[in-house]
């Protein structure tokens, strides 16, 4: 099966992206995608030193409101699916229609909770914990027109524990990230999860389901 090409567009750090292809290296010749190209909507972005140093051709993409620079970004690098990695921009609408069910988020709260416009970075956290919510978690989701609204793929609780920060529940969740994203990616990548006709996701394996501390 040919690898899926894979388009990652970034703004920040760049830790997922950095999982996604540790997680695709650990695959070696059986993974069912491949970075091909990085986009970040800074020309700081930790995201593009990442790329050049695994030899990814990456560029700051600038063009956030029509679409047609990033489109044809996409399109020289023939990319098969698209990866919001830390990715702060909205998606033209021309875009999320020409990657229609194979583009990926993921937002660091258990959605609809705590997600849409404005609701990324630390404010999600503060927000979690002004709540008093005892967990909050990592959604994967299909991306749509609208901000964290797409047909969500898996998800898995990460607890809010006493005296949290933002900052420490941040990276409590960004942990769960690194873990759940890349396997979702691959999951799509290789067919195994599709956007249905009912825009639903369908098909999440056994190995994306969190496991419940049940009372025993
Ligand atoms: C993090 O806040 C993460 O929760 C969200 O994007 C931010 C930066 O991630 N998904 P990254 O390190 O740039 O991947």
């Amino acid at each position: 099966m040919t690898a899926m090409r894979i388009a990652v567009l970034a703004s920040g750090g760049g830790s997922n992206l950095q999982a996604l292809l540790d997680h695709l290296a650990t695959l070696g010749a059986t993974a069912p995608g491949q970075v091909v190209w990085v986009g970040a909507s800074r020309a700081d972005a930790g995201a593009l030193a990442r790329a050049s140093a695994a030899g990814i051709a990456s560029n700051v993409v600038t063009d956030f409101d029509v679409g047609d620079d990033l489109l044809a970004d996409l399109a020289a690098a023939r990319a098969d699916m698209v990866v919001l990695a830390g990715y702060l921009k909205r998606v033209p609408p021309a875009i999320v229609r020409a990657f229609h069910g194979c583009m990926l988020n993921v937002h660091p709260a258990l959605l609809p909770a705590f997600g849409g416009a404005g609701m990324y970075g630390e404010r999600v956290h503060a927000a979690v914990i002004a709540s008093g919510a005892r967990v909050t978690g990592v959604t994967v989701h299909f991306v749509n027109e609208e901000f964290d609204s797409g047909a969500i793929v898996a998800q898995w609780p990460v607890p809010v524990l006493e005296g949290d920060t933002p900052l420490v529940l941040a990276a409590r969740v960004l942990r769960a990230e690194h873990a759940l994203y890349p396997r979702c990616i691959a999951a799509v990548a290789a067919g195994t999860i599709i956007l249905g006709t009912d825009g639903r996701a369908h098909g999440t394996p056994a190995e994306l389901l969190p496991e419940f501390a049940l009372p025993q």
